[in-house]
């Protein structure tokens, strides 16, 4: 039951009491001088490191976290071969044999969380709120996965027909998935992606983003470790354009699920196409070109925010980040130094103290694009505010900047830059105009007390989530099942009823008695 007492998303962690805290501070002071390994796992085997690469924090270019190495094309072969061998009898556990080990896999997690909202902390710069929900995320996954499985993989539908015959529609693995995954949702979307491919029947060949294996390593192992035979699941950290191209291409690919930038998503498109081979499905969840809209009804204070939490919230790190916000003319003065003023509220520094709202943003080429993007609109626009970063890691000031349309931004800015635009609401159609004509369709918020306006907000921009009066990021797992159109993804939502089915085969067998 999707709704009933066998699912029940994760509880989390109240950062509010002292002691939850203290048990976290512990767990990051526990990482020092521990040196993380990431490798290829292949059949729950770990390759000896080759040109191991030192793999720095976020917060502090100076602490060395773990150590990384990349796969070799025999190990790519390798892990292929043994998926699909096991593959399988996998399948043939059906649903329910398969929603024991994610549910295995769900607590196991839990039971680790202190030790991953550290790693998450250290190795991926998130605050200790942001490793929290990883965890949670990652666990609403595996349950609600495996509760799909049990209730679309069970025994095969019977379906009406002539008399003397029987037809029987199943749905099975497809053979080995590929899973290629971001670093901003480093676990949770590692874990989830991994969760659907299984739970439908599959065997994962699984690739982190390069800023973020060490944590994907800790998941294989908790997936092993909560029964998941190893050679289910295999680890393969490197490259896109090298491994990740591997993966795809390989003839044992039976479908890839990726998350990552649209450019991404069109060199796996390509190199899908160029295969001599089964044609196989891509699902892909990519960037957004995320706006709000304001009225003259809508509460100021509320506004500001959920402004805030959408826009800079995980350093904007989030593929359902705000970008664009539209205010009406009448109110936007006010609005806009509301804005500037809170700003100045948020605590930017080390992401493990649970006072800091604002962690680093991933790399330094991140943070030099994005400084790049702020010279741009110093320039050609109005850069309101910014606020000062601190020093030892890849901090970025949070921006306020004011676009003269929507056509100035073109593409996602990866980070915690807010454009405004100011908008006649009684125009929106054309204030909206370049939106759409950018053709992304991620996350879409509005703010107005009234409810024709919003519904016009949502003719006007195509979004697969939209959000009325209240911040547009945090997507809970069977809530707001989470997914883009257009640019921004070809479905089916992560955490939501039809996740699995994209993973899958339909067989349909007549008999004729
Ligand atoms: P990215 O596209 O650079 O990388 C994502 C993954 O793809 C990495 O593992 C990378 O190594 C791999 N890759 C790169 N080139 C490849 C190739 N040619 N073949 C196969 N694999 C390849 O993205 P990123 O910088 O890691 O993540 C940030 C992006 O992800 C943002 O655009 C963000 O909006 C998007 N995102 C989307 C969602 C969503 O659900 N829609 C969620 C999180 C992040
Ligand atoms: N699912 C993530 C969110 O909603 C990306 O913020």
């Amino acid at each position: 039951d999707l709704y009933g007492p066998s699912r029940r998303n994760s509880l989390g962690m109240d950062l509010s009491i002292a002691d939850t805290r203290q048990v976290l501070e512990t767990a990051v002071a526990a990482l020092d001088g521990q040196l993380l390994d990431a490798g290829p796992i292949v059949s729950g085997r770990m390759a000896p490191p080759a040109r191991p690469e030192e793999r720095v924090s976020p917060a502090d270019l100076a602490r060395v976290v773990g150590r990384a190495w990349s796969s070799t094309p025999e190990q790519v072969d390798a892990a292929y071969v043994a998926a699909r061998h096991a593959q399988p009898r996998w399948d043939a556990r059906g649903g329910e044999g398969r929603a024991q080990v994610l549910r295995a896999m769900a607590d196991t997690l839990e039971a680790n969380r202190e030790r991953l909202i550290a790693i998450c902390a250290v190795e991926a710069g998130k605050t200790l709120a942001d490793g929290v929900a990883e965890v949670r995320e990652a666990a609403d996954f595996c349950r609600y996965y495996a509760s799909l499985a049990e209730r679309q993989f069970a025994a095969p539908e019977t379906l009406r027909g002539p008399v003397g015959e029987t037809n029987r529609l199943s749905l099975h693995g497809r053979g080995v998935f590929a899973c290629i995954s971001p670093w901003n949702f480093p676990l949770a979307i590692f874990t989830g992606q991994i969760a659907a491919a299984l739970a439908a029947g599959n065997a994962v060949v699984a690739k982190p983003a390069e800023q973020t294996p060490l944590i994907a390593a800790e998941a294989v192992r908790l997936y092993h470790a909560a029964g998941l035979d190893p050679d289910l699941l295999h680890l393969l950290p490197g490259d896109g354009a090298g491994v990740g191209q591997q993966l795809v291409a390989h003839r044992d690919c039976a479908g890839v699920a990726f998350t990552g930038g649209t450019d991404t998503a069109w060199a796996i498109n390509r190199t899908l196409a160029a295969r001599n081979g089964p044609i196989v499905p891509f699902i892909a969840e990519t960037g957004g070109l995320n706006a709000m809209f304001v009225d003259t009804t809508a509460l100021r204070e509320q506004v500001i925010d959920d402004v805030l939490t959408s826009a800079f919230g995980s350093a904007g790190q989030r593929c359902s980040a705000l970008r664009m916000l539209f205010v009406p003319h009448d109110t936007a003065d006010q609005l806009i130094e509301g804005l500037a003023g809170a700003m100045d509220t948020l605590v930017l520094g080390d992401p493990a103290d649970p006072a800091t709202d604002i962690g680093p943003v991933i790399d330094e080429d991140a943070r030099g694009a994005l400084q790049a993007h702020v010279e741009r609109l110093r320039q050609e626009a109005k850069l309101w505010r910014q606020l000062p970063a601190p020093d030892g890691g890849c901090f970025f000031g949070p921006a306020l900047a004011e676009i003269p349309s929507a056509a100035f931004l073109q593409k996602e800015v990866f980070g915690p830059i807010l454009h405004v635009v100011r908008y006649d609401p009684n125009r929106l159609e054309a204030a909206a105009a370049p939106l759409r004509a950018a053709g992304y369709g991620l996350t879409l918020g509005v703010h107005s007390r009234i409810e024709a306006f919003a519904a016009d907000v949502q003719r006007a921009v195509p979004a697969g989530n939209a959000y009325v009066n209240r911040s547009m990021i945090g997507a809970v797992v069977g809530v707001q099942p989470f997914g883009g159109e257009g640019l921004s993804g070809t479905g089916p939502k992560a955490g939501g009823p039809h996740a699995l089915l994209r993973y899958a085969v339909e067989r349909a067998v007549s008999v004729n008695i």
